[in-house]
């Protein structure tokens, strides 16, 4: 008998469920009746308190549309892992513990940044990892694309579509607020798709006097309204030389004004310019909902990937895709590290010249 566990890490996205069931169905394919599945409640907690319920083929069917998790999902903070919990318990001990109590040949798991550091973790004490990338931010290193991005790029996209409409006909200048955590791809790809104006993403610091330049240059040119794609984690060129620490203390002091970065950037123009300029945050609404085609598609090869990873026995590894190929990447390899937009890169030079500002020139 084999037996693989299996939990959802971190904050959702719509295609967990989609991967759930392609490592699911293929596990159940490829050793028949001969594996055990065991899916943990609410991610590493689950591992950590002894969680668990044992899943059968029936888990794993209908769920190829259905956005959220069947397993529950929480947040446990690597930088926490080593702290013992408020009882004293040791979490990396007793996640251990419950895997040599389950007699686990493997533990899979459904993550994003933070929890691909804590499966490396695992595996450098001896556990037999299999990752797969999951989060709308896309900024998991070692993996051209991860699930839960392109269906969060269709909602964000879908959100500057709906503000379009509405900012033309009453001649205001917009900004939408997209998630991304510290990186700019959902930002970027939604601002582009959706035709933003102007799209500020951390990796290019902007000049607020540059954004409030383009939005008069627009105005000069007869175009009444201005559509802002702003990334949470936008930074401006004086943010981008402090140090973490003053950085943090900056959006505290920035925080006790407006509710986000993006309504201190329409202060900034609605002073400037003596026109209205409105913020719509669409917030977690970018993670739910049904995942789009591509989501459903990427989430079944990467959830049948790791299946026939796990068969070979080979582990400490995270699925991935490269060159439109899903590869296994060592979770050494990855752990700790960050993929974020190049503003060198193509998209971006193809982006200026179609005319979008990055506020830095
Ligand atoms: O990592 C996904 C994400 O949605 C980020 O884009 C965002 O910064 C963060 O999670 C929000 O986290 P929470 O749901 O815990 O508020």
């Amino acid at each position: 008998m084999t037996r693989v566990g299996i939990l959802t890490s971190g904050g959702d996205c719509q295609a967990l469920n989609a991967t759930l069931r392609g490592v699911g169905k293929s596990l159940y394919n490829i050793y028949g009746d001969k594996v055990e599945i065991y899916g943990f409640i609410d991610g590493y907690k689950g591992l950590m308190y002894n969680n668990y319920r044992q899943l059968s083929p029936s888990d794993f069917t209908n769920l190829l549309t259905q956005g959220g998790t069947i397993l529950g999902s929480s947040r446990q903070p690597f930088k926490q892992m080593r702290m013992p919990d408020a009882n004293g318990l040791d979490k990396v001990e007793a996640m251990k513990a419950t895997y040599r109590k389950l007699k686990l040949d493997c533990l899979v798991v459904l993550g994003g940044n933070g929890s691909q550091k804590t499966s490396n973790l695992l595996s450098e004490e001896g556990l037999n990892v299999v990752g797969l990338p999951k989060t709308i931010d896309n900024d998991i290193w070692g993996t051209d694309i991860t699930f839960g991005f392109q269906s969060a790029v269709s909602l964000a996209t879908n959100v500057i579509d709906c503000i379009h409409t509405t900012a033309a006909s009453h001649n205001r200048i917009f900004i939408v607020e997209i998630m991304g955590h510290k990186a700019g791809w959902l930002t970027l790809n939604a601002g582009i798709a959706g035709g933003a104006d102007i799209i500020l993403i951390p990796e290019i610091p902007y000049k607020i006097d540059s954004v409030i330049s383009k939005v008069k240059q627009r105005a000069a040119q007869g175009h009444g309204f201005t559509i802002i794609a702003v990334a949470e984690g936008a930074k401006t060129v004086e943010d981008a030389k402090l140090s973490k620490k003053e950085y943090k203390k900056r959006v505290k002091e920035m925080l006790k004004s407006y509710p986000s970065i993006s309504y201190e950037i329409a202060a900034q123009i609605e002073e400037a310019t003596g026109r209205e300029a409105r913020v719509t945050v669409p917030g977690h609404m970018q993670r739910g909902g049904t995942p789009c085609s591509y989501d459903r598609i990427l989430s079944s090869r990467l959830g049948a990937a790791a299946a026939l990873c796990i068969s070979k026995g080979k582990f400490g590894v995270m699925m991935a895709i490269k060159n439109r190929k899903v590869v296994s990447v060592p979770l050494a390899d990855i752990a700790g590290k960050l993929k974020v937009v190049d503003p060198s890169s193509d998209i971006i030079a193809e982006a200026r010249l179609l005319g979008t500002s990055f506020g830095d020139e």
